[in-house]
């Protein structure tokens, strides 16, 4: 079958054509059109932008989208479209678009939760799939969860961070060193350029409480008091050698959080798998280190981990009886 994914929920523009051939995925096109340089002048999204962005992008990305993949609107079998959470002007535009869509060539429909389609970007390029259940970690701009997947579309919350997402920690720490618009690749690029010794230690929130839930802006906070205290106690500039090293460190902080979290939710739990899910599974450390934690790990591959639409239409395949339109469609919490 064929399946056309809409994903409009932030600032990407993503439409992708997915054929399964007896469960077995492949993904004919996957565009996503970024609105990185706009926003970035911004120093994070602004949403009426990404809402006309969207708008504007929408016609251009189906046709590319179709155009790579070789067929027409009429070959598909199911439109999927991300239905929520996100902005909720940017996914208005994507499932009024969707709806008209579908409608216009008389085609199925169904909402697809945008975190559950971050955890299908596990099914889409694998020789096997992850076992249930699989604990499932999502680290994103606006999520940052510890889920138990009990079966397709059944979800167990374990955790969940109490304040800022990890991904929001990385963008705002990066916004007060000065890096840009998003924080998580900028403060990777920006950690490697350090090299000796570290003399700066900072807080790593909750990583001993006995729950299962993280918390990441007391992290931001510290950053903001390091680097007030540098500028204008010390009356020193930031110097690239300490921008580097707070970068290094902020790092290492989130992603130690996140592993440790994650340790003892393996050990409570004993999931037949792991799984790691949304935009900040593209950090190299973090991939690097969750794989040492189980025997089964799963990663998404680089281009499926910030937002797209392939991962859309890949939860939609698993989830083709979902009825809701909301943002709830295929996250039910058991
Ligand atoms: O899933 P995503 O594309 O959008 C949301 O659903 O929020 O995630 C975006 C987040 C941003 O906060 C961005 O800074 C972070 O993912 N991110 C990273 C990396 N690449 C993107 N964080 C850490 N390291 C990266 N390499
Ligand atoms: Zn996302």
């Amino acid at each position: 079958m064929l399946i056309l994914g809409i994903e409009t929920s932030c600032d990407d523009t993503s439409i992708a054509v997915l054929r399964i051939e007896g469960a077995k995925p492949e993904v004919l096109s996957n565009i996503v059109s970024s609105q990185i340089q706009i926003h970035n002048t911004y120093g994070g999204v602004v949403p009426l932008l990404a809402a006309r962005e969207h708008e504007k992008n929408l016609p251009l990305v189906l046709q590319e989208a179709l155009q790579v993949a070789s067929c027409k609107v009429a070959d598909v079998d199911l439109v999927a479209v991300t239905s929520g959470p996100g902005l909720i002007m940017s996914l208005v535009k994507g499932v009024n678009f969707a709806k008209e869509l579908a409608q216009k060539n008389n085609k199925p429909i169904i909402g697809v939760n945008h975190m559950a389609g971050h955890v299908y970007s596990n099914w889409l390029s694998t020789t096997h799939y992850p076992l249930f259940p699989a604990l499932c970690l999502i680290v994103s701009g606006g999520h940052t969860e510890l889920v138990l997947m009990h079966n397709h579309g059944k979800y167990e919350l374990i955790g969940r961070t109490v304040d800022d997402a990890s991904g929001e920690a990385f963008d705002k720490i990066a916004r007060i060193i000065g890096l840009e618009y998003p924080g998580g690749p900028a403060i990777s690029r920006e950690a490697e350029k350090f090299t000796g010794e570290k003399t700066i230690t900072l807080p790593r929130p909750m990583m001993h409480s006995k729950d299962q839930d993280f918390s990441f802006s007391g992290l931001k906070t510290a950053v903001l008091y390091l680097v007030r205290d540098i500028k204008s106690r010390l009356n020193l500039d930031l110097s690239q050698k300490i921008r580097a090293e707070i970068a290094h460190e902020a790092q290492d902080a989130i992603v130690d959080v996140l592993i440790s979290k994650t340790k003892k939710a393996i050990e409570i739990h004993q999931p037949k798998s792991v799984l790691l899910a949304g935009g900040v599974s593209a950090n190299k450390l973090l991939r690097e280190k969750i794989k040492t934690l189980h025997d089964n790990v799963f990663i998404p591959p680089m281009q499926y981990t910030t937002d797209n639409a392939a991962m859309i239409a890949m939860a939609a395949y698993y989830n083709q009886d979902t009825k809701d339109f909301d943002a709830d469609a295929n996250w039910e919490i058991v």
